[in-house]
């Protein structure tokens, strides 16, 4: 579904990415991993098109992404979740949903409608400001408002990052729910090992700009020598 090659990227004259190779299969998921610093944000800003690639390759589904800006490759079905979620504190969780449905064709209200059958806590709250919501709350109406636009691949940025332990489940199901019953593809950067494991299958190591590791996430968990050298443990 998603295909990188020597994927270059950088901002001005620092080259962040400096050659990733990725490619990732319709319906998997896959968890980028990796310390602070390594690129991992700038992957997916690479990715969904907020910064330009200087170089490589990068295709969804045949498509060359590299000449696309982030609306077009959103109409292709690319979603992202930035890291710090980035939802409207001072807009209701109703505007929150709408300016998902914004750039996409047909109904939002039924798109919208369907989120609330999934996420019941979000009808609950339609008319609270986004920055009442708590940090698990918040996670949920971002992915939710991603979900709006009914995307074939989400791009998620730490979602568990600052969030409440007794929380993580529900965002764990979610990302479950997201990915079997709307069979949505999933790329979640993540620096919580436990967590990636929960909804991860497959892991990919990065460091200082390179994808240096391609393993099964739950052999990583029993790997000490591996989490020392490349993970934040
Ligand atoms: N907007 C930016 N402008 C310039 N440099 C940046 C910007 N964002 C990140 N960087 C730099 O790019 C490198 C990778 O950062 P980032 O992709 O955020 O890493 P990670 O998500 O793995 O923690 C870091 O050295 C960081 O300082
Ligand atoms: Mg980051």
């Amino acid at each position: 579904m998603l295909q990188a090659s020597d994927l270059r990227a950088g901002y001005g004259s620092a080259a962040v990415l400096h050659g990733i190779n990725l490619s990732l299969a319709a319906g998997e998921r896959a968890a980028i991993l990796g310390r602070n610093g390594v690129g991992k944000t700038t992957l997916m800003r690479a990715l969904s098109g907020e910064i330009s690639p200087t170089g490589g390759t990068l295709t969804f589904q045949g498509t060359d992404l590299m000449p696309l800006r982030p609306h077009e490759r959103a109409r292709l079905g690319i979603a992202h979740v930035p890291q710090g979620r980035d939802i409207f504190p001072k807009l209701t969780v109703a505007e929150n949903l709408k300016v998902g449905a914004a750039a996409v064709r047909g109904s939002a209200d039924a798109k919208i409608d369907e989120v609330y059958d999934e996420f019941p806590l979000l009808a609950e709250r339609q008319r609270a400001r986004g920055g009442s919501l708590s940090g698990g709350q918040q996670q949920i109406l971002a992915l939710a408002r991603a979900l709006v636009s009914e995307p074939k691949l989400l791009l998620l940025d730490e979602p568990s990052e600052g969030i409440q332990p007794s929380i993580l489940d529900e965002i764990a199901e979610a990302i479950d729910h997201i990915n079997l019953a709307r069979g949505i593809t999933v790329l979640v950067v993540e620096q919580n090992l436990d967590f990636a494991a929960r909804i991860a299958e497959r892991g990919l190591i990065m460091d200082k700009g390179e994808i240096i590791e391609n393993v099964a996430i739950a052999e990583l968990h029993d790997d000490r020598d591996l989490q020392r050298t490349f993970l934040a443990l």
